[in-house]
């Protein structure tokens, strides 16, 4: 196995991705940042300078399990304190697992201001896929704000909430077009070469191994290239029974592989279309071009790009998500109990006039001492050492109407799971604020994978619905979603010495409390490096 070195620099910049020039923030000059290439237990070593002047940083490795490394994790508060302006950090881990991943930042808001990138760890060499193709592209998709991300914090957090509303673009591999036609030349500037499309060239009768991955900050979204059909080979690192589509839902925090065939007409080129799904969307679609070579890369279709799926039409978004079931010769089967279950509700609250999103009741907030710190070392006064609630009061609560009693508590209780046990988590969704209202949330868990156990709407019943779990060839993953008014059932076990989050993959949720943390086996645990130490009670100085 080899060692992957890369240095990076991360800075602002103003960058014009989709015309429209605002501050980013890149990676030695780029954003999206480098894709990590790596093979199967490779080492990846990156050594990241923050140049962001006024402003500390964090990356996460998104789907990388970090198993022996949690301090690697690059969760600010939760395994590291941020790496403060000027200072480098050295993040070393191992990608032990073959699969398509992604890399961002996990501070505050920050990830929304273009600092992520692509994962692709391929199999050794002699080792091959169950699938063939002849040439194989990662590109990231995300929804992009021209508002900075100061200005959105602010109005999440205040009494007066402001609520940062739809994007204003969607980005394919870092490439979108705003209309420009009522902003000034030096603001917005549709000949700007920075703003042209995604290109992907392909030579007719090829097949391509398309790696996508989504980092958008609120929208789910479809995917898809026209006339072409997709066979959905890979989700989360996971091998996938195949399936064809002609579009791909994937939400915040997801990955898939499908093979595409250059098997349409090779004199002209096609749209490649991300719309907004789940969102009554105001959001143009994100358009990149599939060139059939030797056409000319930047002529346009000669057709009206597709429209896109119905954005408030659940049931083939919950139906694709269903049909993604593990590969024939390579099912993990999950065991066949748990020996716990936590449910979590997700609600949106008032928080003494503030608006917030909970879980159970209780809106997350981080300490400042990271928890990984403060358990090893005992820290027990730099967070509550409470239990956060197994359950709601989900006899009685009704999950289609608004909240009766939209208050709910602030808290950084933690999870502690036994080490090597099987837990289940049923993800409940339930009414927002305003009636008839329920959001999808696409939940992320650090540090593992978990199985997908099943998926339903309405209310969870306990003692029914398990009964109906697929417990023959349910997918891995890392990601999943929980459909506006229904419950997604998840099982994982608990075998990753270290803390980890598990959250709602939506910044904006994230941010006003969408989240919880599991802790386990930390006691299996070595001597933590200094080098993620620094910050509140975590100061090397102050130990000893
Ligand atoms: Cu990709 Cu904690 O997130
Ligand atoms: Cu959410």
């Amino acid at each position: 196995a080899a060692i992957r070195y890369h240095k990076w620099e991360v800075k602002y910049e103003y960058k014009s991705l989709d015309c429209y020039q605002k501050l980013a923030i890149t990676i030695n000059g780029q954003t999206p940042g480098p894709t990590i290439v790596a093979e199967k237990d490779d080492t990846v070593v990156v050594e990241l300078k923050n140049s962001l002047l006024t402003e500390n940083v964090a990356i996460h490795w998104h789907g990388i399990h970090q198993k022996g490394t949690p301090w690697f994790d690059g969760t600010a508060g939760v395994t590291q304190c941020p790496i403060v302006p000027g200072d480098t950090f050295v993040y070393k881990f191992v990608v032990d697992r073959p699969g398509t991943y992604m890399y961002h930042a996990h501070y505050g808001l920050q990830r929304t201001n273009g600092l992520y990138g692509m994962i692709q760890v391929s199999l050794p060499p002699g080792v091959s896929e169950p699938y063939t193709y002849d040439h194989e592209e990662s590109i990231l998709l995300v929804d992009w704000y021209h508002q900075s991300t100061y200005e959105q914090a602010t109005g999440l957090n205040s009494l007066n909430f402001v609520w940062v509303g739809e994007p204003q673009s969607l980005l394919i591999q870092g490439k979108g077009m705003f209309n420009c036609s009522t902003l000034a030349a030096g603001l917005c500037n549709a000949t700007n070469p920075e703003c042209s499309p995604y290109v992907m060239t392909v030579v007719p009768g090829k097949t391509y191994r398309l790696r996508i991955g989504s980092l958008t900050s609120l929208s789910a979204l479809s995917f898809e290239i026209e006339g072409h059909n997709l066979t959905v080979v890979e989700a989360d690192g996971s091998n996938v029974e195949p399936f064809v589509v002609k579009n791909l839902f994937i939400y915040s925090g997801e990955t898939y592989s499908v093979l595409i065939k250059a098997d349409q007409a090779p004199t002209r080129n096609y749209w490649i279309v991300s719309t907004v799904v789940g969102r009554n969307r105001t959001t143009p679609n994100g358009l990149g071009i599939l060139n059939y070579s030797p056409n000319n890369p930047s002529t346009s279709p000669p057709t009206v790009p597709p429209v896109g799926p119905a954005w408030n039409d659940v049931e083939p978004r919950l139906a694709q998500s269903q049909s993604i079931k593990a590969r024939k010769d390579y099912i993990t089967r999950p065991p066949k109990k748990s020996d716990r279950t936590i449910i979590l509700l997700n609600t949106q609250n008032n928080i003494s006039g503030y608006i917030r999103w909970s879980v159970s009741n209780v809106s997350y907030t981080l300490p400042n001492t990271p928890y990984l710190i403060a358990v090893k070392d005992k820290l027990h006064h730099v967070f509550n050492q409470g239990h956060p609630p197994n359950d709601y009061d989900s006899q009685h609560y009704d999950i289609f109407s608004p909240p009766e009693n939209p208050s709910a508590t602030t808290s950084n209780k933690i999870y502690k799971l036994r080490f090597n046990s099987v837990v289940d988590i049923i993800l409940q969704n339930a009414n927002t604020l305003s009636k008839n209202t329920s959001e999808t949330h696409p939940w992320h868990l650090h540090g593992h994978n978990f199985w997908v156990m099943g998926y339903g709407k309405g209310k969870f019943d306990i003692h029914e619905d398990p009964k109906k779990y697929n417990l023959v060839d349910p997918i891995l993953k890392n990601t999943v979603s929980v459909q506006p008014y229904g419950w997604t059932a998840l099982r994982f076990r608990a075998d990753n010495p270290g803390v980890w989050f598990f959250h709602c993959h939506i910044d904006y949720h994230m941010f006003l409390g969408m989240a919880v943390v599991f802790e386990e086996g930390i006691e299996k645990l070595g001597t933590l490096p200094t080098s993620i130490m620094g910050c509140g009670k975590a100061k090397v100085s102050d130990r000893t």
